[in-house]
């Protein structure tokens, strides 16, 4: 298994491009299997999870072919209405085909997911809102089953939490429903705005993209189009981190600004200097930081895919500060390993105290899940000599290149295979 060994202390210095969202890819790959026409998607990231979705729709019958840093892809036929345990268990997005399917073919099976590392994530309402769309759903042997014989039939569906990916798969699923869909209490994330904007081009007839109520009104079928996706902010602001952490001075291209308020203040407000010019954000470490406190909320709030690299962050800030985790329940698994570093992080329940100030230093360490694997090496290039950190396939799952991409500005980070 992949090993990252990183050097600490390195200066950075240089650009560095920034990839299309992975979770902006992953709707786009799932919503090709709403029309028979050819969809054609830019700026794809070429990370595992996204390899994972183009084998499931593979498997599902579509012709997939890879193109210049995007995908042609074309479902002229559904084959298999469905995704099995084998592809569903490594990642957890494969849900998002069940509103597709439902809504193209009248029915979709699909593996239930299990839990993974950052808590129990049930799809129960993904489940609920399909049922109000008018599909029965069965579960058995480990799989979910959704039929709508006659077709998926406009309704209101007010989501009892916001969840990002079930707002998304009830959009697939409304956008060819019979009549009308309000959804209330929607997720707000660039990530669902983005898939909006490509169903609209399909034809699909959607008001309120970006807001927590979605109007959409059915159509009977959607075409093909061109989209390219919008850039990763995730990826984005693990950059910011790093260069606030070990840059003289790091450019990021092809960033998408607006999509990182609620980072960029807390970094304005930890002391970091990031100015913005146009698509471009320019970072210079080196300055004394202060602790900030973030509570990670849905968008437009602090995202809780910064939580992990913001603790990184604040193990070299002056003072004491608070880490609560509002969304996952069991989101801190970087924390044990932080502290084989030298970190002093205490946990109670859903908050951490970070104590900042106080060296870290390299020691062999063991990724847990995305995000927690991008914390580690953020921690790594701030500390003093060498850190190794096993597991890096988490990291694969979702960043492209990070290590070709932080070598290239001057850290010393090496893969070892
Ligand atoms: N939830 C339910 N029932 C559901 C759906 C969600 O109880 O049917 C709960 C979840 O357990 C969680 C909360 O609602 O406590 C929010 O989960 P959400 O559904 O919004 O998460 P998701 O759609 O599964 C996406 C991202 C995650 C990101 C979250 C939150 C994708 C493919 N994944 O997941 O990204 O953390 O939204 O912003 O878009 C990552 O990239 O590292 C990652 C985990």
């Amino acid at each position: 298994m992949d090993q990252l060994r990183i050097i600490g202390g390195r200066r950075l210095k240089g650009s560095i491009e920034i990839s299309g969202a992975k979770n902006a890819a992953l709707p786009a790959l799932a919503a090709t299997l709403l029309t028979a026409d050819e969809v054609r998607l830019g700026r794809i990231p070429s990370v595992r999870d996204i390899r994972t979705m183009a084998g499931l729709l593979e498997s599902i019958g579509a012709s997939v072919v890879r193109e210049n840093g995007g995908y042609r892809i074309q479902a002229a036929a559904i084959s298999e209405s469905g995704a099995p345990y084998e592809r569903v268990k490594t990642m957890r997005a494969s849900s998002l085909v069940l509103g597709p399917l439902v809504a193209r073919t009248g029915r979709a099976r699909v593996s239930l997911p299990g839990g993974c590392a950052i808590g129990a994530r049930p799809i129960d309402i993904h489940l609920l809102g399909l049922q109000t769309l008018g599909a029965e759903v069965r579960q058995e042997a480990g799989y979910i089953e959704a039929v709508a014989t006659e077709g998926l039939r406009g309704a209101r569906f007010t989501f009892p939490k916001i969840t990002v990916t079930g707002t998304e798969d009830l959009m697939m699923a409304a956008a060819l429903a019979k009549g009308e869909t309000m959804l209330d209490n929607a997720a707000r994330e660039p990530e669902v705005a983005d898939l909006a904007e490509m169903l609209t081009k399909m034809g699909a007839r959607i008001e309120g993209a970006g807001t927590s109520t979605l109007r959409i009104e059915g159509v009977e079928r959607l075409h093909g189009c061109e989209h390219a996706i919008i850039p990763d902010r995730i990826e984005t602001g693990t950059y910011l981190i790093a260069g606030a952490l070990a840059a003289d001075e790091l450019e990021l291209r092809g960033v998408e600004t607006d999509h990182l308020g609620a980072l960029l203040d807390k970094l304005a407000q930890a002391g970091v200097d990031v100015a913005s010019e146009g698509d471009r954000l320019i970072v210079r470490g080196g300055r004394p930081l202060m602790a900030v406190d973030v509570t990670t909320e849905e968008h437009p709030g602090f995202p809780t895919d910064m939580q992990a690299q913001w603790m990184a962050l604040m193990l070299t800030a002056q003072g004491s500060a608070h880490v609560t985790e509002t969304i996952f329940e069991n989101r801190f698994m970087h924390v044990a390993e932080l502290g084989r570093m030298g970190a002093k992080i205490e946990l109670n329940g859903n908050q951490a105290t970070i104590r900042g100030g106080r060296p870290l230093t390299g020691a062999r360490v063991m990724a847990s899940d995305l995000r927690a694997s991008a914390c580690l090496v953020l921690a790594a290039l701030a500390a003093e000599g060498e850190t190794v950190i096993e597991r890096v396939y988490h990291l694969d799952r979702g960043y492209e290149n990070l290590d070709g991409k932080l070598a290239a500005v001057g850290a010393s980070i090496e893969r070892i295979v």
